[in-house]
């Protein structure tokens, strides 16, 4: 990757679990990587009262608990110490950000970052509007030749109106070209890897459409529940929070068609052209496509779990859901028929995020008529995590006299193939903003789209006023999502490695 030109890097929200968990790590490993210019530097701006001192001290704590290349490397910690800095300030505040605005000129002449700026806009979504209108005041634009993007943090909006708003406002101060709307799985090795294993790999286009394939399971479990993020998370709801962004980026990028090109035109073209094509859940219809959950009180190893409603900035009566399953059909000639499963939800039996692409069954009986019960069909595997990797599920016969079949698997792991780990998706996502490279960022018309989708689920739980099914701690999530792709004559698939599979015995 190419060493990003010099700039100055405003993180709003600096003192916030985001900062600390996932941007601070991915700065100080792309500087430990040689992939962020010398000249760099790094600006704070929250809330909190805190002193440069302070702040660095923080910034070494974080990356010394996160970083994915532990223990820190004095030299390069010495590199990036000096070019970080701190601005005590309330987002609403024109005073405040006078004082930041008079302090990256400074910052440019000391450091040498050409009056380039990137935005990092990584508060509650409550405050982007006041950031993006005072961002965007006069006189905070920089020299002609010098770039100004903001990066700015899901959630994006709740809903398609008020996506609609952001993107206006968005848009008065600052062209498209220059906004960089994050979706952190876009940043994922395997995520990506779709693209390649689609389109530089010639055995999968003939195969991939409704005529070969029995369905697509996507699925994004996890085994936390909210954490202390319950005031946001109760008003947005597994739908919202990871539906809407994470799961359609995946699903789009198994549907869309092949991109005339490999830039963020042609792909994000393609994207939205899916989201336009899924066939929208009539409010009334809900209960036919789609189910919601809420984790109950339980024992999950080694503790036992309070309940959603117990959780602190939880309505005691909430009806959000921390599990939502949803059956969609994209309508194009590709898919035509074929449906898409989603499922996510937190507090799950494990942490688990994959594709399953299910493959139809053999035309021909030759096996099935001489076996116990069916053969099991075709299976590709991709998972996004853990275990990063792609598996192909095939049958194949035990050794031996009789004629017994069992699923094997073709496995590609990324730990054993590469011997690398992977970046983490805040490295790749943060450098490409440096670079100017919008291809794994979400454009205006794509957000909107996927709200497109979402709204009308919304919109028909409301109008249901229904509480969401309670679910086990530590399950696959509530009945309901089984009956779900039960009805359909199918089921989910859990994990991949056959060994729950039995062997299938046949008398040929
Ligand atoms: C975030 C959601 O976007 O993704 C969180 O807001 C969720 O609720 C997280 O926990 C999951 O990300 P990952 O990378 O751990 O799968």
């Amino acid at each position: 990757m190419a060493i990003a030109p010099p700039c100055a890097v405003v993180i709003f929200g600096a003192s916030g679990d985001l900062a600390r968990r996932k941007l601070v790590p991915a700065i100080y490993d792309l500087v430990r990587e040689g992939l962020c210019d010398d000249r760099t530097c790094f600006v704070g701006f929250s809330r909190t009262d805190m002193s440069d001192q302070q702040f660095r001290a923080e910034w070494r704590d974080a990356i010394a608990k996160f970083s994915r290349s532990r223990p820190i490397d004095e030299g390069v910690w010495k590199k990036l110490e000096a070019r970080i800095y701190y601005a005590r300030g309330e987002y609403g505040s024109a005073d405040d950000y006078a004082r930041l605005a008079d302090m990256l000129p400074k910052l440019d002449e000391k450091h040498g970052t050409g009056g380039n700026r990137l935005y990092y806009l990584a508060t509650p979504p409550g405050q982007f509007p006041v950031i993006i209108e005072r961002l965007g005041e006069p006189g905070r634009r920089t020299a002609a030749d010098a770039f100004a993007r903001v990066i700015i943090e899901k959630p994006f909006g709740r809903d398609l109106a008020s996506a609609q708003a952001m993107n206006q406002l968005l848009h008065r101060y600052f062209p498209e070209e220059q906004i960089f709307r994050i979706d952190h799985y876009l940043g994922k090795e395997t995520v990506q890897n779709l693209l390649v294993m689609r389109f530089a790999n010639s055995v999968f286009e003939p195969i991939w459409n409704y005529k070969y394939i029995d369905h697509v399971q996507i699925t994004v479990a996890e085994s936390l529940g909210v954490e202390n993020r319950g005031g946001y998370y109760d008003r947005a709801g597994a739908l919202r929070d990871i539906a809407q962004n994470h799961m359609l980026q995946l699903m789009a990028l198994v549907a869309m068609e092949p991109p005339v090109a490999l830039d963020a035109l042609s792909i994000r073209d393609e994207k939205v052209k899916v989201y336009r094509s899924i066939r929208l859940i009539r409010p009334a219809a809900v209960k036919d496509f789609t189910v919601r959950g809420q984790y109950a009180a339980g024992a999950y190893d080694p503790q036992r779990t309070k309940a959603y409603l117990r959780e602190k900035g939880v309505a005691a009566d909430s009806r959000t859901e921390t599990f939502a399953a949803v059956k969609l059909f994209v309508d194009n000639w590709r898919w035509s028929g074929m449906p898409f499963y989603l499922r996510t939800g937190k507090l799950l039996k494990e942490k688990l995020s994959e594709v399953v692409v299910r493959f139809r069954s053999p035309p021909l009986t030759l096996f099935q008529k001489q076996c116990q019960s069916p053969v099991y069909p075709n299976d590709l595997v991709i998972r996004v995590q853990p275990n990063e990797g792609i598996s192909w599920r095939l049958n194949g016969k035990v050794p031996g006299g009789q004629m017994m079949i069992k699923p094997v698997a073709l496995d590609f792991l990324y730990g054993t193939t590469f011997h690398r780990e992977p970046p983490d998706a805040y490295e790749r996502l943060i450098h490409d903003a440096m670079i100017g490279d919008q291809t794994l960022f979400i454009r205006a018309d794509e957000a909107e789209a996927a709200w497109a989708v979402i709204d009308p689920i919304e919109k028909g739980w409301a109008e249901a006023m229904d509480t969401p099914e309670p679910y086990e701690p530590g399950s696959w999530g509530p009945k309901g999502a089984m009956r779900l792709i039960e009805i359909d004559g199918r089921r989910w698939m859990h994990t991949m490695d056959g060994v729950d599979e039995p062997i299938i015995a046949c008398s040929l």
